[in-house]
């Protein structure tokens, strides 16, 4: 039996979103993505590779592991066994941080955590941009929780060159993302099989477009701390991508009654001086951003709101990154 490797990495939010596939066996993007890593919503990941086992066996810890989860992991070691030229089962135990069934997204975590804990306990040494491809062929957004801080996903021609890099250290700038949860039941439709509907809507060319040119717009924004272009920018983006998924054959609605309001309500607030912009995931949960002075009044204000069941403070997170703190 190998020694038992722990990872934890953090979930990430995206302002300019991954929303399409051109490759869904290897999860290339259609269009680049950015993100920051959400310091408060975390998966910690312990595998060991253990030769008197036949199968992988994998246990979610407080949230129950279905057979499809499981799946998923089994196929995501095997690309890590093949890489490590090894053919032996893994015990794998993860944990997230935030409180279960809040419908947070935990792919991106989940899968970036994997990859590093079953890497190093396979005695496979890979630098960042490689840990970030291979996390990708288990979840696209995982690939940009393996950097640390504010992150690109470039889209790429191949997989080679379909990785995510850090664009600027989580100290650079003091932005703030508080979830407001609606929703605590599991979304309806996942957003792997709302990515794959992506094509059928009339409206996905003008999003791809529109998107490219917002990279640039976001990516100079966070490089500037230019707090109201970056906002702009983030919730044109995240109305876009609800756009392509509202007018997707069948259509995806994520939101809620709940949703809706919190929507109006930071558009309400922003026409009184309140500095905030909402961004919005293939979920009913809203991510609120603020400057870090203003966190703590805006997340009262959210906490008021009829429907929101909780809010959840992050700040920019670091690096998925190897601890001591086993789960096993
Ligand atoms: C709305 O990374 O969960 O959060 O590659 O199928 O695992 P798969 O998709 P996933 O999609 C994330 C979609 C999103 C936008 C984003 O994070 O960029």
């Amino acid at each position: 039996m190998t020694a038992p490797s722990t990872a934890q990495s953090c979930a990430n939010i995206a302002f300019i979103k991954y929303w399409g596939r051109r490759d869904h066996a290897l999860r290339l993007p259609l269009n680049g993505s950015i993100s920051m890593n959400l310091d408060g919503a975390t998966t910690t990941t312990t595998v060991i590779f253990d030769p008197a086992l036949d199968e992988d066996r994998v246990t979610i810890l407080d949230a129950g592991t279905t057979a499809q989860a499981a799946h998923r992991v089994s196929a995501h070691l095997d690309r890590v066994r093949a890489l490590a030229g090894i053919t032996t089962r893994a015990r794998v135990v993860s944990r997230n941080s935030f409180p279960m069934g809040t419908g947070i997204a935990s792919s991106a975590s989940a899968f970036a955590a994997l990859t590093v804990a079953a890497c190093a306990a396979a005695n496979l040494t890979l630098d960042e941009r490689a840990l970030s491809i291979l996390a990708r062929l288990g979840s696209g957004s995982a690939c940009r929780s393996i950097p640390a801080g504010f992150v690109e996903w470039h889209a790429g021609e191949d997989s080679e060159t379909s990785y995510a890099e850090t664009i600027a250290p989580p100290e650079h700038w003091d932005l703030r993302d508080l979830i407001a949860i609606v929703q605590t039941a599991h979304k309806d439709v996942g957003s792997t099989t709302g990515q794959a509907l992506v094509d059928s809507s009339p409206f996905s060319e003008a999003r791809l477009a529109a998107a490219e040119r917002g990279l640039a717009v976001v990516r100079n924004a966070i490089r500037a701390c230019d707090f109201e272009t970056f906002g702009e920018e983030t919730e044109q983006e995240a109305l876009r991508m609800h756009a392509v998924a509202l007018t997707s054959q069948p259509s995806v609605l994520y939101w809620s009654p709940e949703t809706v309001r919190i929507m109006q309500a930071i558009r309400a607030w922003r026409a009184e001086g309140v500095r905030a912009y909402f961004t919005i995931d293939a979920g009913a949960n809203v991510h609120v951003l603020c400057p870090g002075a203003d966190v703590d009044a805006l997340a009262k204000r959210l906490r008021e709101l009829k429907g929101v069941r909780d809010v959840l403070a992050n700040r920019p997170g670091p690096a998925t990154r190897l601890i001591d703190a086993h789960l096993v």
